[in-house]
C-alpha cells in the first residue's frame, strides 16, 4: 500500500475512536477516602460523553497491595475494595454502553503481585506445583544476580531478588513486588487467557495490555549488551515467542462478538520493532507509539516522528496511535515548558506560550492519521503537579501526572474527603481555574477546544479515515493534508512563538474548521498562523486564494 493511502470500506471502531484514559485513583472519588473509585468514574461518564470521546480505557482497579498502585495485581478477576466491587463494575459498563462509550480495561500479563496466590504458592517451596509459573534461577558462585538485567524505575537495581526462604533468585522487570510470570509454561498462558475471558464475558470492549512484549523472553536469559548498561530490560526485551502468544490472544478476542480489541504497551526503543507486534493483522490491534510522547515542541522533531511512524507501520497496514500524556510521564504541557526553559525561554514568555502550546498540541493529536489517546485532565490543560517530597508515593517518581482531577471551583474541587482523610496526592495545579465546571462554562477554555476538535474530527471523513501527506511549510511550521473522497482538510501547526505568514494559495481563503486559540471562526483563512497556533481548514471546491480579508502582516514578517 502506498504511504498515506487508506483502504476504503467499513473500518473497525477502534480505528475511528478517540480513547480517553482514566487513572482511577485520581479521576473521581465517591466515598470520601481521597482515592478515586469506580462509582466516581460512573458518575462522570456523562461528562465524557459530552466531551465526545468514544472509548474509556481504565487503568488497573483489580485487587492489589498497591506497591505499583494497581499494576501489581493479586487477583485478576476481582475489583479491589478501594475501588468498589464487581457489581459496581457491571453497572459502569452498562452505563457506559448506554451512553455509547466503549470500555477498555488494563490487563497486566507480564507480572503479578508478590501477594498473588500464585506467587505465594510458587514461593512456598521449590516443590510447589506452581514453582515454574515464575522465573527462578539458582545462586551464582559469586552471589551476583543470574544476569545483568536492570529493573525499571531504579536503573541501578538488578531485575532479580534473592528469595532467602527457598534459596533462589526470581525475576522482576519492575519492582521486586512484581515477579514476572513465566509464559513458557502452558499453564500460565491458559490461566491468563481465563482472566481475559472473565472480563470479556462481563462485556468489556477490549484491553490495554501492560508491557505485553514481556510475555516472551529468551529462555537462556542472556545478558543485555554492555552498551545498554542502565537501560531497563523491559525496554530491550524483544523475543519471537511473544508473537505466537499474541496470535493466540488475538484468536481468543476474535472468538467474541463485537470487535473486542487490544492495544499493547510495547515499550521498545525502535518503532520498527514495535510495528512487528501488530503481526500480519493477527497480533495486537494497536500498539502505543511512544516517540511523540517524548518529543519536544519542535516542528522538525514532530515531522520526523510522524515520518518514522508511517514508514514503520504503513508497509504492514498497521494503524498508528498518538498520545501526548499518560500516567507514566510528565504531562505534555509541563514537558514543553521544561524543554523551552532549557532552551533559554524566559518566564514571561513561558507564561504566554504554555497553554498555547498545549492547545496546538491537542489539535495535532486529534487530527493525525491514527487513533488518539487523551489522558484525563489534559482536556483541562492541566500541568504537572508539584508534589512535595513528603507526599511523593510512587516508586517510579510519577506522582506529578497523577494528581486528582479538579471537578469544580469549590475548596475541595469535587473531592470532599472524610474527616482525617486527604486526597492521596495533592490536587492538580491551578484548580480554581482549571476544573471541569469552570471550563465548561467558558467557550474559550481548553475543555471546549478538545470538545470542538473531537466534533470536527468526527464530522470529517478526511480526518477520521483519510489519507495523509506532509506538506512543505516554513521553518517551525508543520503542515499536513488529509483527504477522503473530495473532502480535503489541511492542518497547520505553528510551533514557534511568532506569527508566520504561510502565503500558500492552496490554503488561503479556505474554510476554517478549528483554531486552537479561538472559538470564533473567521470566514476564510487569511494565511497567517499566530504564535503556537494550530488551524484546521477545509479547501473549498473550485476556489482559489484571493488574499482578501487578510490581517495586516506584521512588520517583522515583511521581507
Ligand atoms: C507499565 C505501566 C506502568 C507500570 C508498569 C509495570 O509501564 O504503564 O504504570 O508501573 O507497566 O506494570
Amino acid at each position: 500500500m502506498a504511504a498515506g493511502a487508506v483502504p476504503d470500506g467499513p473500518r473497525p471502531w477502534w480505528q475511528e475512536a478517540v480513547f480517553y484514559q482514566v487513572y482511577p485513583r485520581s479521576f473521581a472519588d465517591s466515598d470520601g477516602d481521597g482515592v478515586g473509585d469506580l462509582a466516581g468514574i460512573r458518575s462522570h461518564l456523562a461528562d465524557l460523553a459530552w466531551l465526545g470521546v468514544d472509548a474509556v480505557w481504565i487503568s488497573p482497579f483489580f485487587r492489589s497491595p498497591m506497591a505499583d498502585f494497581g499494576y501489581d495485581v493479586s487477583d485478576y478477576c476481582d475489583v479491589d475494595p478501594l475501588f468498589g466491587d464487581l457489581a459496581e463494575f457491571d453497572h459502569l459498563v452498562d452505563d457506559a454502553h448506554a451512553l455509547g462509550l466503549r470500555v477498555v480495561i488494563d490487563w497486566v500479563p507480564n507480572h503479578t503481585s508478590d501477594q498473588h496466590p500464585w506467587f505465594l504458592d510458587a514461593s512456598s517451596s521449590r516443590d510447589s506445583p506452581r514453582r515454574d509459573w515464575y522465573v527462578w534461577r539458582d545462586p551464582t558462585p559469586d552471589g551476583s544476580p543470574p544476569n545483568n538485567w536492570v529493573a525499571a524505575f531504579d536503573r541501578t537495581a538488578p531485575a532479580w531478588t534473592f528469595h532467602e526462604a527457598t534459596g533462589q533468585w526470581y525475576l522482576h522487570m519492575f519492582e521486586s513486588a512484581q515477579p514476572d510470570l513465566d509464559w513458557d509454561q502452558p499453564a500460565v498462558e491458559a490461566a491468563m487467557h481465563d482472566t481475559l475471558r472473565f472480563w470479556l464475558d462481563r462485556g468489556v470492549d477490549g484491553f490495554r495490555a501492560d508491557v505485553v512484549h514481556g510475555i516472551g523472553k529468551d529462555p537462556a536469559l542472556p545478558d543485555d549488551p554492555p552498551e545498554m548498561a542502565g537501560v531497563p530490560h523491559c525496554a530491550l526485551n524483544d523475543h519471537p515467542a511473544t508473537h505466537r502468544r499474541l496470535r493466540a490472544i488475538r484468536s481468543l478476542l476474535d472468538g467474541y462478538p463485537g470487535e473486542r480489541m487490544m492495544v499493547g504497551e510495547v515499550f521498545l526503543l525502535s518503532t520498527e520493532a514495535v510495528a512487528t507486534y501488530y503481526g500480519h493483522d493477527d497480533e495486537l490491534h494497536l500498539a502505543f507509539n511512544f516517540p511523540p510522547l517524548f518529543a519536544p515542541w519542535l516542528a522538525d522533531q514532530w515531522r520526523r516522528c510522524i515520518e518514522d511512524t508511517f514508514a514503520a507501520l504503513d508497509p504492514r497496514g498497521a494503524w498508528p496511535t498518538w498520545v501526548l500524556s499518560n500516567h507514566d510521564n510528565p504531562r505534555h504541557r509541563t514537558r514543553y515548558d521544561r524543554a523551552a526553559a532549557r532552551a533559554g525561554e524566559d518566564a514571561a514568555t513561558a507564561a504566554v506560550r504554555s497553554e498555547a502550546r498545549a492547545r496546538a498540541a491537542a489539535v495535532l493529536l486529534l487530527t493525525l492519521r491514527g487513533t488518539p489517546f487523551v489522558y484525563q485532565g489534559e482536556e483541562l490543560g492541566l500541568a504537572e503537579a508539584d508534589v512535595p517530597d513528603g507526599r511523593r508515593v510512587d516508586p517510579g517518581g510519577r506522582d506529578g501526572c497523577r494528581a486528582p482531577v479538579p471537578w469544580d471551583a469549590s475548596p475541595d474541587h469535587g473531592w470532599p474527603v472524610r474527616a482525617g482523610a486527604d486526597t492521596w496526592l495533592p490536587m492538580a495545579p491551578e484548580a480554581d481555574l482549571r476544573n471541569r465546571v469552570t471550563e465548561a462554562g467558558d467557550p474559550r477554555s481548553v475543555l471546549h477546544l478538545y470538545r470542538r476538535a473531537i466534533a470536527v474530527r468526527r464530522a470529517s471523513p478526511a480526518l477520521v479515515r483519510g489519507s495523509f501527506s506532509l506538506q512543505d511549510a516554513p521553518d517551525g511550521v508543520l503542515a499536513f493534508r488529509r483527504g477522503h473522497r473530495g473532502d480535503t482538510v489541511d492542518v497547520l501547526v505553528n510551533f514557534t512563538g511568532t506569527m508566520v505568514d504561510l502565503d500558500d494559495p492552496t490554503v488561503v481563503g479556505a474554510e476554517v474548521l478549528l483554531a486552537s486559540d479561538d472559538p470564533a471562526l473567521t470566514d476564510g483563512f487569511d494565511g497567517l498562523l499566530g504564535p503556537d497556533q494550530a488551524v484546521v481548514v477545509r479547501r473549498r471546491r473550485g476556489t482559489c486564494a484571493t488574499g482578501a480579508g487578510r490581517r495586516p502582516v506584521p512588520d517583522v514578517l515583511q521581507p
